[in-house]
């Protein structure tokens, strides 16, 4: 069953000037603290990849990691964890990308997605898409097969639809 989105809109919390002057940012507090939107979410993200055959579910840290183990878990899939340089203990692959000033890196563990594996990304957010570029180039890079990119809220005004068009972004709600 599709999410109602007003279930989901009426729980996100816009704050005007975080982090910084200017940015009306999007609170998904709410959302994580109403049992019934809570659900609404993880079904509505998890929904399009039921028979997919998906081995794996990608979450990127750190807000992707609370939508992607209970994806995992109504996919029967794993979880994978994707996180910021230098916090996984084991061996490594990476992939940076662009921030606003600078550039961070994404890495997953080598040995989490096997050569052929079907994996499904999920985060929050997609805003200007690098977080999510990265991720797809990521798992490739790894021998994984992206078979889609799951996210709560799409935000319309950025391109990042654009970056991802070889993906075709899934996102419960465009705002
Ligand atoms: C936010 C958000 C997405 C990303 C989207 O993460 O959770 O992951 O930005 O932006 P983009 O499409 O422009 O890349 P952020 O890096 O702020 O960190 P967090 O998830 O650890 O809070
Ligand atoms: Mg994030």
């Amino acid at each position: 069953t599709a999410a109602a989105p007003d279930l989901l809109l009426g729980r996100i919390r816009d704050i005007p000037d975080f982090p910084r002057p200017g940015v009306l940012f999007k609170d998904i507090t709410p959302l994580l603290n109403d049992p019934a939107a809570l659900a609404a979410a993880v079904a509505g993200l998890a929904a399009p990849f039921r028979g997919a055959g998906v081995d794996h579910v990608v979450g990127l840290e750190a807000r992707g990691f609370i939508f992607g183990a209970p994806v995992a878990l109504e996919l029967g899939a794993g979880f994978v964890p994707a996180r910021k340089a230098g916090k996984l203990p084991a061996s490594v692959i990476g992939q940076p990308y662009d921030l606003e000033y600078g550039t961070a890196t994404v890495e997953i563990h080598a040995d989490a997605v096997s050569p052929g594996s079907r994996v499904l990304i999920v985060d929050d957010v997609l805003a200007t898409g690098g977080t999510g570029r990265a991720a797809v180039d990521l798992v490739r890079k790894a021998g994984g097969t992206v078979v889609g990119f799951s996210v709560l809220m799409e935000l319309t005004a950025l391109p990042g639809r654009e970056k991802l068009s070889d993906v075709e972004p899934h996102a419960l709600l465009a705002v």
